[in-house]
């Protein structure tokens, strides 16, 4: 099996708050990214697909064709977009990293002809991003 990743960037703003606590205890457990009237993030997403490659090809997929599923499928929904509001499916969403990584796999993980999606990581900075690899694979290995 090999592993094939493409990866994208894209610019947006949000602002983490969950309406069911206290303005305190939002601060407290999302410090800056609480800020009021939002704020932006270079976000990275790598997607990986996992297959074998084809004989014929030498190839599992067209790496052109993964970019052009994530380009429409994901990037130009959000990005140069407030999270909060601007985005239908993540509305009633708190735009946190790990919301995202679930959101955007339930998006494009259909849209995967070749291979299967088999991970999303996605940066918020250099320092903060996530792994997830699907809700059937808790279990990260
Ligand atoms: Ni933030």
């Amino acid at each position: 099996m090999m592993l094939v990743t493409r990866k994208l960037e894209f610019c947006a703003s949000h602002r983490l708050h969950n309406p069911r606590f206290s303005d305190e205890r939002n601060r407290e457990i999302y410090g800056s990214c609480n800020n009021p009237n939002g704020h932006g993030h270079n976000y990275t997403l790598e997607v990986t697909v996992a297959g074998h490659p084809d004989p014929a090809t030498g190839m599992v997929l067209e790496l052109r064709t993964l970019k052009h599923l994530v380009q429409t499928h994901l990037i130009d929904s959000v990005d140069h977009k407030n999270l909060n509001v601007d985005v239908p499916f993540l509305q009633e969403t708190i735009p946190t990293l790990e919301n995202l990584a679930v959101k955007f796999w339930d998006i494009l993980e259909p849209h995967i002809e070749n291979g299967r999606l088999y991970e999303i990581r996605l940066y918020e900075s250099d320092r903060n991003f996530v792994v997830y690899r699907g809700k059937n694979r808790e279990r990260p290995d």
